[in-house]
């Protein structure tokens, strides 16, 4: 039989057994250990056994994300766990004397703690970090893992843009410690730790090589230290591409497109004006994609603008092809500067031709040797036709009709002789003034038609030379938007990244 005192004897014994537990007498060492520690523990003091000596803090960066590349204020926003690790003597105990207590985690205004900042940091708070506690070893050693949301200002240039690459440089260094009082050691070779990045849709990252710097200035021998983390950035273009790029030589070929339409068809000048249009509202919307930055005239910004200056001396150039096509010959007269280019040299060079007129470098020459003889027998002609005009005019007078004088005589001498009823009624010429009437009139008739297909003659040459001028802007912009596309896709340092 076990007796109520046995039992309770027994259960009093686990009860000391379970208080005895290692784990649950931690707490009283945990706090003798504290109370030891941090009692006659000076946070201002620099903690170093010698004086003399400098502190060595290992120091590192974990980078967690790209948050944001801000051209417009030179900003880089990232998340980053920084890594501070220090020994201080201070902090040291045996752990056997403490129930095995190794390590601790003390709140870091508690403890010394190095001044690391970064230098070029453009939070409104200035150091972005979370204190978090420091986790103190038994042989001294602190680690301090900072996270935080880094703001940081770096020089962003953006001549590339879009393909453009950006190294923007993170310096961390103590704020009041020279180098001989602590010295910064990056904790790995390798620079930044990227293993937990996640990866940016915008950006793609290179890589985050780091570097110490120690730095002596003319003033003072003491050295000064920083450790610099430069963040190297490629933009992924493939948005651009598809959302810029393409709509924009996609438009500039709807330009294009307007030279091939006829001139009659009157929508000529509405095209070219619709697409000038639909292209400045493109470049509004890509405006407020672009880096709002006058520094540096972005590539993608020079190409737009030359697909701009394109499209609007395309309309330009439409107005002008129009107004040559609707020339006529009672209003204008076709200088021989455009006959000799847009009749006669540009058709040539452009392959073009006229139903029934062939142009070859021959008929070319040929018709300027042609206008050259021309002109010099016009200038005799016109002399010997001015005096036969008078000779004929008097001998009309006098004779009272001539048959021969009077093929010779223009329209206008018609005119100068109406039949009269006196005429008409004497019988014995009545005949003769009859066929001389007809012989008028038929002369009128010609002469009009001659020069009606004058005139058409002078209306197509117009119209013509309207067509060359279309047919030449067509293959010149042509050529402008493919030259300068690829100008600009070669000049990239690199075109697509995904
Ligand atoms: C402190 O360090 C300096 C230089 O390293 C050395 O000369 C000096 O002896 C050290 N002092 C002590 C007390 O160890
Ligand atoms: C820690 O304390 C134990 C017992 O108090 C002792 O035997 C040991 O040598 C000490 N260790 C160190 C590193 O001081
Ligand atoms: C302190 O102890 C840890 C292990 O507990 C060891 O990794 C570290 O190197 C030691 N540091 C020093 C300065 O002895």
């Amino acid at each position: 039989m076990v007796s109520c005192e046995q039992v309770l004897a027994l259960l009093a014994k686990a009860f000391v057994l379970i208080t005895m537990l290692p784990g649950s007498e931690q707490g009283a060492h945990e706090k003798r250990l504290l109370k030891n520690l941090l009692d006659e523990y000076n946070i201002l003091e620099r903690p170093v056994a010698n004086e003399s000596e400098p502190l060595e803090v290992k120091f590192g960066l974990t980078l967690q994300q790209i948050i944001d590349v801000d051209e417009k204020n030179q900003l880089l926003i990232t998340n980053i766990w920084l890594s501070l690790e220090w020994n201080d003597y201070n902090l040291r105990w045996n752990e056997s004397e403490y129930g095995g207590v190794k390590d601790l985690r003390i709140t870091p205004n508690k403890l010394w703690k190095p001044d690391v900042l970064m230098y070029n940091s453009a939070d409104e708070g200035f150091d972005g970090t979370f204190q978090t506690n420091v986790v103190v070893k038994h042989n001294g050693s602190c680690l301090y893992v900072p996270p935080g949301i880094f703001k940081s200002t770096c020089k962003i240039d953006i001549t590339w843009f879009p393909f453009d690459d950006q190294h923007c440089d993170m310096k961390f260094g103590s704020w009041t410690y020279d180098g001989n009082q602590l010295d910064l050691v990056l904790n790995s070779e390798n620079g930044g730790d990227l293993s937990d990045f996640i990866t940016n849709g915008e950006w793609y990252l290179i890589g985050m090589p780091g570097k110490k710097n120690t730095i002596v200035y003319q003033c003072c021998p003491e050295p000064y230290v920083d450790v610099t983390f430069t963040i190297q950035i490629r933009r992924r273009t493939l948005y651009y591409f598809f959302n810029l790029i393409v709509p924009c030589v996609l438009i500039s070929s709807m330009a294009l497109l307007g030279f091939t339409l006829p001139p009659d068809s009157g929508e000529k000048l509405t095209l070219g004006v619709t697409i000038l249009l639909s292209l400045t509202v493109f470049l509004n919307l890509v405006a407020e994609t672009l880096p709002q930055v006058s520094d540096a005239i972005p590539l993608l910004g020079t190409y737009f603008n030359c697909i701009m200056f394109m499209v609007a001396s395309s309309v330009v150039l439409t107005v002008v092809v129009l107004n040559y096509h609707h020339r006529t010959a009672d209003i204008h007269e076709m200088p021989q500067w455009i006959k000799t280019v847009f009749l006669q040299w540009l058709p040539w060079i452009l392959g073009m031709g006229r139903p029934g007129k062939k142009i070859t470098r021959k008929t070319i020459l040929m018709n300027s040797r042609m206008k050259e003889l021309e002109l010099k027998e016009r200038s005799s002609k016109s002399l010997l036709a001015n005096v036969l005009d008078i000779d004929d005019d008097f001998r009309n007078v006098s004779a009272g009709g001539n048959n021969a004088s009077m093929t010779t005589s223009l329209g206008g001498g018609f005119m100068r002789h109406p039949t009269t009823i006196e005429e008409a009624a004497m019988p014995s010429s009545g005949t003769q003034r009859d066929l001389q009437h007809i012989l008028r009139e038929l002369q009128f008739i010609t002469n009009h038609m001659k020069k009606a297909d004058e005139e058409a003659e002078v209306i197509s040459d117009w119209k013509f030379a309207a067509m060359v001028v279309d047919r030449f802007c067509l293959i010149i912009f042509t050529m402008f938007t493919i030259i300068a596309t690829v100008a600009v896709l070669l000049s990239a340092p690199h075109i697509i990244v995904q």
